[in-house]
């Protein structure tokens, strides 16, 4: 008989920025447990020790093959550095596909390589659409769900836009959030006793993460926040891990003078979900904390003008509430004296990066 041919080249894994970590986990351990060669690549966006290296041992990632460098810049330059940085790496470890995971420059900047290469790439994260291009994450997703071959979606809503966007159902696949896979499967080492005290927190708190451009990089847009903030500040302690991106800003206007908000470093992930599962509100403008929050069922409040991420509103605790400090406050009061039903959106269920190892397999072939 004669034996079916292995391609030895391996499924190489994209990851750069901090959200990219804990998509990436499920589907490298979902392969790995099929003995399915794989590469990880880690493009050096983001470098910090608290925005990368943290995440490796305690989301039991392997050590990537390499890390391209490429660390931070304008739009233009950081995707052109990523751009070079990744085309030399493919045509010298040519992949067999690449996986690439959410929105962030890293992300298309891969996929753009890949494709012109005529490598296969998988979209996990596929079809979420703020339709607000002015966010850079928005351009992100749609060029990537354009150019990638197989499309791994979180929710329903996110099919239909693909399918509006005149995408082939053939590419397309719903199978959950692997971002919850790990949630859950670290869910039993969060304690938020321990971090309560690690940071000197004692009964009830209140939670606050901003980082994105249209929230942090004008002063008109940050001091509106500082207002809103310290007003939520004012009827419970409030605890802020800072991204770097704004910290000077958001520290210069004023964000730490009130006796009840302190900014800290970003957390680790364990740290930063036990914070989360112990907060009684959480307030942020980050996309994967709307997700994380619905499955912890905590209440959240996005700051911002519109979400990707409708199913957290649908099914989960999550509340678009923009940038308006009277918003702001009127909310969290709501969400301090009144209670949130929260359901799991369908296929949260922990499963997500064994269904895309499968899929991954069988479309693409090993
Ligand atoms: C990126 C993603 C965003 C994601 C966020 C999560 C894009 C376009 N945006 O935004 O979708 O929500 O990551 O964190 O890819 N910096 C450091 N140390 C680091 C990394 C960044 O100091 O390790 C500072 C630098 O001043 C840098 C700035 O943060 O210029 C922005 O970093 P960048 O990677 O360009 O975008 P993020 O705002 O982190």
């Amino acid at each position: 008989m004669t034996p079916i041919p292995v391609d030895p080249r391996p499924f190489v894994h994209i990851v750069g920025a901090r959200p990219n970590f804990m998509k990436a986990a499920p589907v490298i351990e979902a392969l790995g447990a099929r003995g399915v060669a794989q590469r990880l690549v880690h493009t050096g966006q983001h470098y910090d020790e608290a925005m990368s290296d943290v995440f490796f041992d305690e989301l039991g990632m392997p050590e990537p093959e390499v890390n391209l460098g490429v660390g931070s810049g304008s739009h233009g330059v950081q995707t052109g550095r990523l751009m070079i940085a990744l085309e030399e790496e493919f045509v010298a470890n040519e992949p067999s596909a690449i996986v690439v995971y959410g929105d962030v420059n890293s992300t298309v900047a891969a996929a753009l390589v890949a494709a012109k290469l005529g490598i296969p790439i998988a979209h996990v994260e596929a079809g979420l659409r703020s339709f607000d291009r002015t966010m850079p994450e928005e351009i992100n997703r749609v060029l990537t769900d354009a150019i990638a071959d197989v499309l791994y979606v979180t929710s329903a809503d996110a099919m239909a836009h693909l399918a509006n966007e005149g995408i082939d159902p053939d590419r397309m696949r719903f199978v959950g959030n692997t971002m919850i896979d790990t949630l859950l499967r670290l869910q039993p080492l969060f304690n938020v006793e321990a971090v309560a005290s690690q940071l000197g927190l004692s009964g009830e708190y209140a939670a606050a993460t901003l980082h994105r451009p249209a929230n942090v990089d004008s002063d008109e847009d940050a001091a509106r926040l500082v207002d809103g903030l310290h007003r939520v500040a004012d009827k419970l302690p409030l605890i802020l891990p800072l991204h770097p991106r704004g910290r000077g800003r958001l520290e210069r206007l004023g964000l730490d003078r009130h006796d009840d908000l302190r900014i800290v470093e970003p957390l680790p992930y364990v740290a930063f979900m036990s914070l989360l599962s112990g907060a009684s509100l959480v307030l942020t403008d980050s996309g994967g904390i709307q997700e994380e929050t619905t499955v912890l069922g905590v209440p959240c409040l996005t700051l911002r003008e519109n979400t990707e991420r409708p199913v957290t509103i649908t099914h989960g605790t999550n509340r678009l509430v923009g940038t308006d400090p009277d918003a702001i406050e009127a909310a969290a009061e709501f969400a301090l004296s009144n209670s949130y039903e929260s359901m799991m959106p369908p296929l949260w269920d922990g499963a997500a990066g064994k269904r895309i190892a499968a899929d991954l397999v069988e479309t693409i072939g090993v």
